[in-house]
């Protein structure tokens, strides 16, 4: 079967589809809308099956494979499409081998073999486990699913907007992640060829800033790529259909730094309780950059993946209270003597101060003999109690390092 539109294989993917996916709420958040002046609507991808969009693509994909009699599929990935095709596959009992980096984190490694997949770990980053994914298919006669420049995937991916287009009766602004292009390719291909006039804005981290540079040189560029809380975002270059569909239809590209991203997450959780990986949230962090204008407007953010390590998760915490003033990390020097760490512990008393975190040390090249060392992280109910402890502490004579 041959289609015109993109919207039309969408519209095919979504009655294929709506079965295995949840149609994710869309809310609008009081908060946001007060902070940026216009009306903010969340799209909660976060809570769609396997903890991302990607089941989305994934499932249609397999849908049209399985119908060709595919019984074995191959994918390459360090997280969130390993999930969504194991997903996909175990619906339609078709055998998923996924090739991972052996960085790849553990959680998100058994997360896809709790779907059933089987995991390879292969190669130190991503396009060593992709190489390898791309010679294994082809040596097992398997069907290899690419993450975004597929027209299928990006048909799948593009049910967010034919649900949106449901859920709300007109909005002004979308602003939607960029990996690889998958998702913003399916999302603006169907507003456009619906006829809404929408912008389409694509949020990248500044850790890998492919389609700016891309658009900027007018042919597809490999940038390098940096570390980022956006793990998910951090391919090199746009694919080549994915390149011609993000010219075509979407009508800005903008980067967002760590910060931002960080900052976007604690947000998220701390006024809408919600678990947003850092690639799910860089439409919010833009937002807190002014990097978009939604003044007056109407503006539907992507959360488009919740899947994050507890870990990082509880650094992104213990920062977001740290900036807000809700802790403070401080350490004191004090005589070596019984009933000393008692005296400093009672002036965090005396403020309602909260201990989260405290080290004692007595030697080392840096502490002078008879002293000793003690590093606390205390939670305080304002930036100001914070202040009032350190100064009572100084006025004491401690010296107090912050
Ligand atoms: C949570 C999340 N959001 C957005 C993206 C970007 O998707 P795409 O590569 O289709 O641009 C990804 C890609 O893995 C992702 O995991």
């Amino acid at each position: 079967m041959s289609y015109k539109t993109i919207r039309e294989r969408s519209l095919e993917a979504l009655k294929i589809i709506s079965n295995y996916i949840h149609r994710t709420p869309l809310d609008k958040s009081t908060t946001f809308s007060r902070m940026f002046g216009g009306e903010v609507y969340l799209k909660y991808e976060n809570l769609q099956k396997s903890g991302s969009f990607k089941a989305r693509g994934a499932l249609y994909k397999i849908n049209r494979l399985y119908h060709q009699g595919v019984r074995e599929v191959v994918a390459a990935s360090s997280g969130n499409h390993a999930q969504g095709v194991a997903y996909a596959a175990s619906i339609y009992g078709v055998k998923a081998t996924i090739f991972m980096p052996e960085t790849a984190p553990i959680a998100k490694v058994e997360a896809t073999k709790g779907y059933g997949a089987e995991v390879i770990l292969r190669g130190r980053v991503f396009d060593e486990a992709y190489e390898s994914a791309a010679s294994y298919s082809k040596e097992r006669g398997a069907a290899f699913i690419h993450p975004f420049n597929d027209l299928d995937i990006i048909a799948g991916q593009g049910t967010i907007a034919l649900e949106l287009m449901e859920q709300i009766s007109s909005f002004d602004i979308v602003l939607v992640p960029v990996g690889g292009g998958g998702l913003i390719s399916g999302i603006a291909s169907v507003l456009k060829e619906s006829g809404r006039n929408v912008k389409v804005i694509g949020i990248e981290p500044e850790a890998a800033p492919k389609f700016k540079e891309s658009l900027r040189l007018g042919r597809i560029a490999e940038v390098p790529v940096a570390p980022s809380l956006a793990d998910g975002l951090l391919a090199k270059k746009p694919g080549d259909i994915t390149f011609d569909l993000v010219r075509k239809y979407v009508d800005d590209i903008v980067t967002v730094s760590e910060d931002s991203i960080a900052r976007a997450m604690y947000l998220l959780m701390q006024r809408n309780k919600i678990v947003a990986e850092g690639s799910g949230a860089v439409g919010l962090a833009a937002l807190l950059e002014g990097k978009v204008n939604i003044e007056g407007k109407r503006c539907v953010v992507i959360i488009s993946g919740g899947n994050v390590d507890l870990t990082d998760l509880y650094r992104i915490i213990m920062r977001g209270l740290t900036a807000e003033g809700r802790m403070i990390e401080f350490s004191v020097e004090l005589v070596d003597a019984p009933g000393e760490l008692k005296r400093v512990l009672e002036v965090i008393y005396e403020y309602r101060g909260n201990i989260v975190e405290i080290t004692h040390k007595r030697g080392g090249r840096d502490i002078a003999p008879g002293r000793a060392i003690v590093g606390l992280v205390v939670e305080i109910p304002s930036k100001d109690v914070g202040n009032m402890i350190i100064s009572t502490l100084t006025s004491k004579g401690y010296r107090v390092t912050r």
